[in-house]
């Protein structure tokens, strides 16, 4: 029986997946979101299976179910099964794809002034190791990097490398990566996008973004379980050999006592171990976001975006701070009167929030005097009951 996304009905169906929904108003879901029953019972059996029948022996005997990884990754995101690969973090994933380019002293780097906090400082490590120019595309009046400014950039500098968040961390934002990729091939500069916050909320085809790289975690809009991610690489990186400082039995094989030779796919990007519980977790969640739909995920995430931050805007005291032609599903506010323990007064009435911090953000929220913001960060199984009672919640704690 098809049902249509999101009536009374399937909400119902998607909540009764998730039990925790009734117990708390879950609105980090940018933090980390509640897992649904199949990715919970999917890591839980096969920890159990592995308890009973040995680490080694139990991946032996779910090899199939395991390799079911990377197809599903394929059908949600685009592309093949080959250019993805397992990773522990985004972090991991941005990391991998960071060391697997060549550098020579003197190359540029470009970023924009939305990319998350540990992007910024790896790229700032690696410009002080390497000898590398990072640049700074500038933001359009109405928020976002200026892609006229990138191409700018592009066509002064040639730099090797374009690092773009689609959606960044402390603010709604999402970035125009499509259109920065058509950029980045016109320029022949290697592309990179953090799409953490992205993978999860908004319907993604991965080759039409024309990045070479894309990072991502699991816990977040994914909805899978902590400690696990995945990164995308394009035909070009696979071509062109790149491979990620350092490989290991898994990810090359040592042919003679002076050679190596590493794998032909994305799996190069990969270690041996890791967890394969995770691993089943992670795609039994894509599972379940291919069941639901992506368009429609993306939609309603963005619409209770929208009217989280309509009934935030009517509180006094309260300001949206999220600017941009395309807004995610990511609402950050600047409180007055408040502190950043809110969160935890809030938590205590049962609503779950974060805080992001300026010194996160050092070209936005800093360099404008925003020491923190309240985030919410609704997803799809959330209600819009819910958000006026969170609104209402915010309201009386502002004036208290
Ligand atoms: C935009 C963005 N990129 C990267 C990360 C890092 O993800 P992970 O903790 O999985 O490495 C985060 C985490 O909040 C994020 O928001």
């Amino acid at each position: 029986m098809s049902v249509h996304p999101f009536s009374s009905e399937h909400l119902q169906a998607l909540r009764a997946d998730t039990p925790a929904a009734e117990r708390s108003i879950h609105l980090n879901n940018a933090g980390a979101s509640l897992v649904p029953g199949p990715v919970q019972e999917a890591v839980q059996h096969y920890l159990a299976e592995e308890a009973q029948g040995g680490g080694y022996e139990t991946a032996a005997r779910r090899a199939s179910d395991i390799q079911a990884f990377y197809p599903q990754l394929a059908r949600l995101f685009g592309g093949m099964p080959s250019q993805y690969a397992y990773c522990s973090s985004a972090t991991d994933a941005f990391n991998k794809a960071l060391s697997s380019l060549p550098v020579r002293a003197g190359d540029t780097w470009l970023t924009t002034r939305h990319d998350y906090a540990s992007n910024q400082i790896a790229l700032l490590q690696a410009s002080e190791r390497f000898g590398l120019r990072l640049l700074v595309a500038r933001d359009r009046e109405e928020g976002g990097v200026d892609p006229d400014d990138l191409q700018r950039l592009l066509r002064l500098h040639k730099p090797r490398l374009v690092v773009v968040t689609q959606v960044p961390s402390h603010t709604g934002l999402v970035q125009p990566v499509a259109e920065i990729g058509q950029l980045c091939r016109a320029a022949g500069a290697w592309y990179l996008v953090d799409g953490c916050q992205a993978a999860g909320q908004l319907d993604l085809d991965l080759p039409a973004l024309g990045c070479d790289f894309f990072a991502a975690t699991f816990r977040k809009f994914l909805r899978g379980p902590r400690g696990a991610g995945f990164l995308y690489v394009s035909e070009r990186v696979l071509h062109a050999g790149l491979a990620p400082l350092y490989l290991d039995l898994h990810s090359a094989r040592w042919t003679a006592t002076d050679r190596f030779r590493a794998l032909g796919d994305a799996r190069r990007f990969e270690l041996w171990e890791r967890s394969y519980a995770l691993m089943l977790g992670a795609a039994a969640a894509l599972a379940y976001a291919e069941s639901i739909g992506m368009p429609a995920i993306e939609t309603r995430v963005k619409r209770l975006a929208a009217r989280l931050r309509e009934l935030l805007r009517a509180l006094p005291g309260c300001r949206v701070l999220d600017r941009g032609s395309e807004l995610s599903g990511i609402v950050a506010v600047q409180l007055e009167h408040s502190e950043p323990g809110i969160m935890d007064e809030l938590r205590t009435a049962g609503i779950h929030t974060s805080i992001a911090y300026g010194n996160y953000a050092q070209y936005t929220m800093a360099a404008q005097g925003v020491p923190w913001a309240l985030r919410l960060s609704p997803h799809y199984y959330n209600t819009e009951e819910e958000l006026a009672h969170t609104a209402a919640a915010i309201g009386r704690m502002i004036r208290s």
